[in-house]
């Protein structure tokens, strides 16, 4: 598809604005405070339809009308919405079969949001009516920039279970096994428990039973599920496209915590523009990691290109146990953050704090206490922080690492009946990444079978299912010259969740050079110690080796003397392959060397540990994030040409200093 580009100037800066939860009176104010913060870009509509729809095929378009044109008169853009993420009560009382139905078989009422089902024909009709009826009407209009295509599809609840549902299930899999009942029950191995099916219509989705259900029907139903939202995302994109060829669309994801229920490489290349939603969660001692992982894997389903950050918050959130404010300065460091890891717009939920309603209690930019506040005035400092970042626009990352994530290793590993179910998938993930961030190497995010010619270094910290062709493209990527570092119980089952016979790591077993005949998980809270130093824990397995050669071996335990870490020549290159999961700090120490080995350098030498260093690229110049996480700030040498840009300093001494818990810019010139 052609891809659009979004035309805001500069940073895009600025909220989620609901302006129908407020008297009119107050909007004049909301346009005075928008400007002063220098807010550029609102999403508004999101969750409006009941207002905007208040019957079928009856539409007021006037609130809308004035909200926008108020907008354009203060020269502030619209990400226009489509309401789809919260039907009207009018809509499920017509259409009580379009609510879902859970895994339980629990019917689920209306009265929240994102509660529909998406097989469910007539919410499809209502939601492309709407959407058409948004496009025709504002196609034309100034303000409007960009398609928000919905809100965060997948959250709350992205399955259902009814009986529209299972005949969409059907129709997808005759499809993805083309119409081909015996290919379907090879690939669910449905000889086992006698679960053979000799009828389409007797496959149903995966409703609550008495036992461990089949894992490769599960792993089917997600992959639908994903796909099923898909298609009604492209629907909408589709009308609005009609409507608006040359507007661009997005739809917000939410890569990290909150849901797993989509497979967002199937979705980024169905958008104009990727746009992100992250959230920090209040039991993360170091949200800074969680916040540059998620900016490396959005800007890597971008394919590298820039993104937005379409939510996050000014402070607390309300939906978690408890719910922590924000410490001084972190509300900079946060949003410059993702700036640093490609972000070229920062936008929030949302801009006014609601007095009422499920997010009363949820931060916003302008907070219940108005402009006399902490929130506000860092809200107006960081709309100034962004317009020094203007130049920053459309440059890149810079990463020679890569990690491999995917969804189908992500949700397969995670299934009922595994070797161990401490195994989770973005923990590891995080485990891994983790190092290099303290290091300061860049990393992008790819698919297994991506083209991996511009990395020295490729980790698969958790691939468990890994079909045949990402397998070998790992593997001659090792071959041709790369280092590959794989992690426990990666390679072990193909697409369809079969067990890869012959000994593990499965798919891996040849370019590792090593080969196990039994797994040993380790139970919660067990260490085995390493004759190197240190201890894994988590997985253990009886390695033997075959072409590799022991750089680590457990020194008790019931595999005393067995490898739990190998190096393995292939090809010109080398294959790591790490049995366990090593502590956090022999974790690092071999990561830092194997890093060594292939020739991977941070961002930037010499920067104190705990200052974050990120860079993007851009055609002449690039530019240099440093964010304190320390409290005491740091002086870090730098090129004698460079210029901080948030102050405006350039720097003839070759230094910068990061003020204590806060950030700096710096601009080099390419070459220097
Ligand atoms: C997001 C959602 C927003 C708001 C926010 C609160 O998941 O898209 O509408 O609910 O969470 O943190």
């Amino acid at each position: 598809m052609t891809r659009r580009v979004l035309d805001v100037p500069g940073i895009a800066y600025g909220g989620d604005y609901n302006p129908e939860q407020w008297p009119q009176e107050v909007w004049a104010e909301d346009m005075r405070l928008m400007t002063e913060a220098g807010v550029n870009m609102v999403s508004v509509n999101i969750f409006s339809w009941a207002l905007l729809e208040p019957a079928e095929g009856e539409y007021d378009f006037s609130r809308l009308d004035r909200v926008l044109d108020m907008l354009y008169a203060h020269g502030i853009a619209a990400d226009l919405a489509t309401p789809t993420a919260a039907p009207p009560a009018w809509f499920f009382r017509a259409h009580p079969e379009a609510l879902p139905v859970d895994r339980d078989g629990r019917g689920l009422s209306y009265g929240s949001r994102q509660t529909f089902c998406p097989s469910s024909p007539a919410y499809r009709e209502a939601a492309l009516r709407v959407a058409r009826a948004l496009g025709e009407r504002y196609a034309g209009h100034p303000a409007v920039v960009m398609w928000h295509v919905h809100n965060e599809y997948g959250c709350h609840n992205a399955e259902c279970f009814c009986d529209t549902s299972a005949a969409a299930f059907r129709s997808w899999l005759r499809d993805r096994y083309g119409d081909d009942l015996a290919a379907l029950n090879h690939a669910w191995g449905t000889a086992f428990w006698s679960q053979w099916y000799y009828d389409w219509d007797e496959i149903l989705p995966p409703r609550a039973t008495g036992a461990v259900p089949n894992p490769a029907h599960r792993l089917d139903w997600r992959r639908f599920s994903s796909d099923e939202l898909l298609s009604l995302c492209k629907a909408e994109r589709e009308v609005l496209e009609q409507a608006a060829p040359s507007v661009p669309a997005t739809t917000n994801f939410m890569v990290m915590h909150n849901f797993d229920a989509l497979d967002y490489w199937r979705w980024a290349p169905e958008l104009d523009v990727v746009s992100n939603d992250h959230y920090l969660r209040s039991t993360d001692p170091e949200s800074e990691i969680d916040i540059a992982l998620s900016g490396d894997l959005v800007r890597s389903l971008a394919g590298g290109r820039p993104w937005l950050l379409m939510e996050h918050s000014t402070g607390a959130v309300n939906w978690q146990q408890v719910n922590r404010a924000k410490t001084p300065g972190e509300l900079r460091r946060n949003a410059l953050a993702h700036v640093a890891r490609g972000a070229d717009g920062i936008a929030y939920f949302q801009w006014r704090a609601a007095k009422a309603g499920a997010e009363q209690w949820h931060s916003a930019m302008l907070p219940h206490a108005g402009t006399d506040s902490v929130i506000w005035r860092d809200v107006v400092q960081l709309g100034s922080d962004l317009r020094s970042l203007a130049e920053v626009r459309g440059s890149t990352g810079t990463a020679e690492t890569a990690i491999v994530w995917d969804w189908d290793a992500k949700w397969a590993v995670e299934l009922p009946s595994q070797p161990s179910e401490s195994v989770r998938y973005l923990e590891l993930i995080r485990s891994w990444y983790e190092p290099l961030w303290r290091a300061g190497v860049a990393v992008d995010f790819v698919r297994p079978d991506a083209d991996l010619s511009a990395y020295r270094l490729v980790l698969a910290p958790s691939l468990y299912l890994v079909d045949d062709a990402g397998a070998a493209n790992l593997a001659s990527f090792a071959e041709r010259g790369g280092t590959l570092a794989v992690g426990f119980h990666s390679g072990a089952v193909d697409e369809n969740c079969h067990v890869r016979l012959g000994g593990y790591p499965g798919a891996f077993r040849d370019v590792l050079g090593v080969r196990s005949d039994e797994l040993f998980p380790l139970l919660p809270g067990e260490r085995a110690g390493l004759d190197t130093g240190g201890t894994g824990s988590l997985w253990s397995e009886r390695v033997r080796l075959a072409g590799a050669r022991a750089v680590s071996s457990y020194a008790d335990g019931p595999l005393k003397g067995v490898p739990a870490v190998t190096r393995h020549d292939y090809g010109t290159g080398t294959a790591w392959y790490l049995a366990t999961l090593p502590d956090p700090d022999t974790l690092g120490a071999l990561l830092a060397r194997v890093r060594e080995e292939a020739g991977v350098r941070p961002v930037l030498e010499g920067v104190p540990s705990g200052v974050e260093a990120v860079r993007r690229r851009g055609p002449a110049a690039d530019f240099v994030f440093l964010v304190d996480h320390t409290g005491q700030g740091a002086e870090v040498a730098v090129s004698a040409e460079a210029v901080e840009l948030l102050t405006g300093t350039p720097l003839p001494g070759g230094s910068v200093s990061v003020p204590p818990g806060g950030v700096a810019v710096v601009r080099e010139p390419r070459g220097a």
